[in-house]
């Protein structure tokens, strides 16, 4: 494999599409580019050609092994990509029991990644976001579980780091502050 390896996780809300859409945009115009791809959508396309889910919000909400399942063929067919590739994904997912690690080790094995980024922010400023994005359907949850998530998930990246040897890396995309995220984010893209 060729090129650099990014993933970028963050709670559901916290704007990794977003601050990622901008910072590959930045570097598109220093000529520096990345095929961006979207674990959930690997997994929703699979998904709803078995028919099992017919919206991607769903998904979370499925039962655990079928969601392995799904996690497994979406790691193999983006594992054949190559050159600079960003993985927009979850580094764990609130599923009905409880936390499902987005980066299992037989995802981790088939990936490989070079760096795992967490784009994080204050969790009041998350719930202001799922409350106002109406596009999608959000699980309603308090600042605290927000909180909680991003904490199980600091735990979790340092455990795919022992696996893989990746670096990690926090962004913060906080309110009013988008650009510096952005800017931030293509230093680790760069
Ligand atoms: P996915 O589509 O990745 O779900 P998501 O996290 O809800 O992703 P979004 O892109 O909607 O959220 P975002 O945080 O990127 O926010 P956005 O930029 O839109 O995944 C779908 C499903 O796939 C998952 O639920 C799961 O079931 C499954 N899945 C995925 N990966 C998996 C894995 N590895 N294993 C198992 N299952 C997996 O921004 C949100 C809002 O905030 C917007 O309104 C935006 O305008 C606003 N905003 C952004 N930045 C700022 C800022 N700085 N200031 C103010 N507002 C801001």
């Amino acid at each position: 494999m060729t090129g650099r390896r990014v993933i970028v996780t963050g709670v559901p809300g916290v704007g990794k599409t977003t601050v990622v859409n901008g910072a590959l945009k930045m570097l598109e115009d220093e000529g520096v580019t990345y095929k961006s791809l979207n674990f959930g959508t690997y997994m929703f396309e699979v998904a709803k050609k078995e028919g099992v889910v017919s919206d991607r919000d769903e998904m979370r909400k499925l039962d655990r092994e079928v969601q392995k399942r799904l996690q497994k063929e979406a790691a193999r067919a983006m594992a054949r990509e190559s050159g600079n590739v960003l993985i927009d994904t979850h580094a764990s997912v609130k599923t009905p029991r409880g936390y499902l690690p987005g980066l299992p080790e037989w995802v981790l094995r088939e990936l490989m990644p070079d760096t795992i980024v967490l784009v994080e922010t204050d969790e009041d400023q998350i719930l202001m976001r799922r409350l106002s994005d109406e596009t999608r359907t959000r699980d309603m949850e308090g600042s605290k579980g927000i909180a909680e998530h991003q904490q199980f998930n600091r735990s979790i990246g340092a455990s795919y780091a022992m696996i893989t040897g990746c670096t990690i890396r926090m962004v913060t995309n906080a309110d009013h502050l988008l650009e510096q995220a952005i800017g931030d984010m293509a230093s680790v893209l760069r």
